[in-house]
């Protein structure tokens, strides 16, 4: 007995300094950071504003850093160029598979790595592309949103107003269009309660944090970490997908695809590769959970983009006139603008820009991970090693913008008055795993901005304190949605010289 006890012992030592030297080398060429405290890490220093601490720990401890969140090491990067080098590897298109996650599995555009990954995201460009991105129809269809803000709008006038319901609706509509061929029928309750359960979810920053790093503990308390709520947020859309997809089922007919869900069917029905994406049950996996993928960072992203817009423009009512005498004198206010006149409006699009660039919608892009043994800058990164990059800082560097505070669209205005995009601007990420919805994201904003703003001017309250814009907490900005909402609900509007501009109040609408 006592021989098997030292045994026991011996063998226990060997193994934990095995487990040490391997992890000391293993971390051994490894960006530095504050050490934080064991269990959390540095998660409890995080603050109310991650990016914003994030750039602060940046001063001390360079453009490439690494915390201790939870029980993962996570690399930061700080710094446009080191970003560009860094995602342009393919060594970086990983994705951590959160504990969140688990119940979904690795299925889907959002969190497929790898050959995956490319095998699926190169059809979902292609076939998003093939539906219109950029094309006369799609363009038709945002356009009858817009139309269909504006005769509610115009309905409600010269009173404050709470914009989200419908401008997000309206976004949704234009992505499920593409996505269903259908409306988003916001009276269906199932369509109702996954668009309000999923705009909470983003709002909602306790669902990242102790939820994602710390998934032991999340789970021995799902309800005080989050977690619960969390997994409730992700399986919201659930059953609409699985609803309009069995419809598509039911009535497919090969040769007659009208949408992203008859296109991806007609794929996974020709495919007779096991190992493919698009293999039988592998395949209607990855399309329910494409779906959501869309769905998901289609609809807040584009909708809070737009709430920043009114909220800047209200800040800054000067920018907003002159936006407005732009799209006055070259479009007028007989007919609506279109896609063909973004290049005759360099001021609308420039504060477009401006917008993006100060607002970062999403701070600090998604957990990227490493899906091999990576070096980079000197250091070794391991297999699985997770990077995130503050866009929001990089968004503001001095090194890059002059005067980064000021909301200044000027700053995207050349030398012969047109619009010049900066390639520090990277709202949509960069590298390898950028955004798919770029261009839909693009084209719908200019014609929601230059619509709306070219029939109402927005301006605050002047009976409500001024409205916080600096970085909100969470991991998109949309997460301040309430924040950011309500200070739209005290815009209220007023009549601009030559085109009647109106808003109003829509809360008995919606
Ligand atoms: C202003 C609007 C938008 C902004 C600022 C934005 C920004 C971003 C960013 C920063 C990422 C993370 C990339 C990464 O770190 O890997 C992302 C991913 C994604 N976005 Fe967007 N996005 C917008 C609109 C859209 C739209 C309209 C769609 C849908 C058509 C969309 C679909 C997606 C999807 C599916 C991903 C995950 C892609 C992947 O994992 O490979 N986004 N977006």
């Amino acid at each position: 007995m006592y021989v098997e006890v030292v045994l026991l012992v011996l063998l226990g030592i060997v193994y934990t300094t095995t487990a040490f030297i391997r992890h000391r080398n293993r971390f051994q060429n490894f960006p530095k950071g504050p050490s934080g405290i064991p269990i959390f890490g540095y998660l409890p220093f995080l603050g109310k504003v991650p990016c914003q601490t994030l750039a602060e720990l940046s001063k001390t401890y360079g453009k490439i850093f690494s915390l201790k969140l939870g029980q993962y090491t996570v690399v930061f990067i700080h710094d446009f160029e080191l970003a560009k080098d860094a995602y342009r590897s393919e060594f970086l298109t990983g994705r951590e598979q959160l504990a969140l996650f688990e119940k979904r599995g690795v299925y889907g555009l959002g969190l497929l790595e790898g050959r995956q990954w490319q095998e699926l995201n190169r059809f979902v460009m292609k076939c998003l592309r093939d539906l219109g991105f950029g094309k006369k129809s799609l363009q038709s269809s945002i356009m009858e949103e817009v139309v269909q803000t504006r005769s509610l709008l115009e309905k409600n006038t010269n009173k404050p107003l709470y914009l989200k319901p419908l401008i997000e609706l309206a976004v949704v509509n234009a992505l499920w269009g593409i996505i269903t061929s259908e409306k988003y029928d916001i009276e269906d309750p199932t369509k109702r309660h996954a668009l309000e359960i999923m705009s909470d979810g983003i709002a909602d920053q306790n669902i990242v944090g102790i939820a994602a790093f710390l998934p032991w503990l999340a789970k021995l308390f799902p309800t005080y970490t989050g977690y619960t709520k969390g997994l409730r947020y992700f399986e919201a859309p659930e059953q609409l997908v699985k609803e309009v997809v069995q419809k598509h089922v039911d009535s497919y007919v090969p040769g007659t695809e009208k949408d992203f869900i008859d296109v991806m069917l007609t794929k996974i029905y020709s495919t007779t590769e096991p190992s493919s994406m698009f293999y039988k049950n592998v395949g209607m996996k990855n399309l329910h959970y494409t779906l959501i993928d869309l769905f998901f960072a289609g609809s807040d992203s584009m909708s809070s983009t737009l709430g920043w817009s009114f909220l800047y423009l209200s800040m800054w009512p000067e920018v907003q006139k002159k936006v407005q005498r732009e799209i006055d004198a070259v479009i007028g206010p007989l007919r609506l603008p279109s896609s063909e006149d973004k290049s005759r409006l360099p001021y609308t699009e420039a504060t477009m820009w401006e917008v993006l660039r100060k607002s970062s919608m999403v701070p600090l892009g998604l957990l990227h991970t490493a899906t091999d043994n990576f070096k980079f800058e000197g250091y070794f990164f391991p297999r699985k090693t997770i990077f995130l990059t503050n866009l929001h800082f990089i968004h503001q560097d001095p090194l890059y913008w002059k005067d980064p505070e000021n909301f200044r669209p000027e700053r995207f205005i050349n030398a012969n008055g047109q619009f010049q995009r900066d390639e520090h601007m990277i709202p949509f990420f960069i590298g390898k795993r950028v955004c798919p919805g770029e261009s839909l994201a693009l084209q719908e904003y200019f014609l929601f901005f230059s619509g709306i703003l070219q029939k109402f001017e927005f301006s605050l309250n002047p009976d409500e304190p001024v409205p916080d814009i600096g970085p909100r907490a969470g991991q998109k900005q949309s997460a301040a949605f309430g924040a950011l909402w309500t200070s739209l609900q005290r815009i209220c509007s007023s009549s601009a010289p030559g085109i009647n501009r109106t808003a109003g109040w829509l809360k008995e609408l919606l």
